[in-house]
């Protein structure tokens, strides 16, 4: 069994962002003091995924190359995959094909941020999982905008429906996928919606009609954030600024991760931190190294 591998999408037009995202991909505007892209990244890298695949549209892949480079530096292998048009995440499968080369994978969008107290133990059980999907769902105020989970009596999801009228729960869909290696087959299958996109919610229901799909709760104590919209993005900033502030530790950084993983040595990371020498971060990474956190 090869191992799991990440996928990051990082495409999309961002239409929901403009004027901003004319000239810049939105997942490369900053979330307080980093690329947006850092914060998806490290939910990948927190489930133990070192192979990983960034999807970007063909205009913006140099800018994620200058800003993420091959992943070395983390410990990471990073592949740059372009998506000539923004055709629906379920499209993502057909375009790593090759890149997962049969392996199971962890799909993430790239404007969503996790964060809470266990994650990596959640994550590591749905990567645990050889066959069938988990996907997460989440309590929020605004189902209608997401993939709503409709529950049985028994707590069991029976569909998934994008941006329903009437919400059956209050449970959207985070972006969040991990897959099995079936999916770039079964996402051959999706036939595009009246919005012309090939929709994960289609992906998610073939494995959903062979029961194969897990819904797994993510309980209150994490946040799931999203960045597509300006007012969201600002909250997203404000988040992580008071979360870094208050606690003194760095959210969303791929070295502090690499380095917890045991991807990087202290002197690997003592490097990274000469990097930074101007700023706290690089403080920061300085202190990890020398365990003086
Ligand atoms: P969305 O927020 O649904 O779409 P978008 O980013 O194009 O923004 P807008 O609605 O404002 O036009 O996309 C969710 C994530 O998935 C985001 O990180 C971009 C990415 N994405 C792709 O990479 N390819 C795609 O075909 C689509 C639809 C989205």
């Amino acid at each position: 069994m090869t191992r799991r591998k990440g996928i990051i999408l990082a495409g999309g037009s961002g239409t929901r962002l403009y004027p901003i995202t004319q000239g810049v991909s939105k997942q490369l505007l900053p979330v307080y003091d980093k690329p947006m892209i850092y914060y998806p990244l490290t939910a990948l890298m927190l489930a133990g995924l070192r192979e990983i695949a960034v999807i970007t549209t063909p205009q913006d892949r140099d800018q994620f190359q200058r800003t993420l480079g091959d992943g070395s530096q983390w410990g990471l292998d990073l592949t740059y995959i372009e998506q000539p048009s923004p055709d629906g995440l379920a499209q993502a499968y057909l375009l790593a094909e090759d890149f997962l080369d049969g392996a199971a994978s962890a799909m993430v969008l790239g404007d969503n941020i996790f964060f809470g107290h266990g994650l990596p133990d959640l994550l590591a059980e749905a990567g645990a999982q050889d066959t069938g999907g988990t996907v997460f769902g989440y309590h929020v105020a605004d189902p209608e905008r997401y993939g709503v989970v409709d529950f049985d009596l028994a707590g069991n999801a029976r569909a998934i429906i994008e941006k329903p009228e009437v919400p059956p729960s209050s449970y959207a869909v985070t972006g969040l996928y991990f897959l099995d290696g079936t999916a770039p087959d079964r996402a051959r299958k999706v036939q595009p919606s009246p919005r012309g996109e090939l929709e994960i919610t289609s992906l998610l229901e073939s494995y959903l009609l062979d029961g194969t799909l897990t819904v797994k709760r993510m309980g209150r104590g994490y946040a799931w954030l999203d960045t597509g919209t300006h007012g969201s993005l600002l909250d997203a900033g404000n988040f992580v600024r008071t979360l870094t502030e208050r606690q003194g530790q760095q959210v969303g950084s791929p070295d502090e991760v690499a380095f917890q993983m045991g991807w990087l040595s202290a002197e690997q990371l003592t490097e990274r931190a000469r990097r930074f020498s101007k700023n706290s971060y690089g403080a920061y990474l300085l202190a990890l190294a020398e365990g003086r956190t």
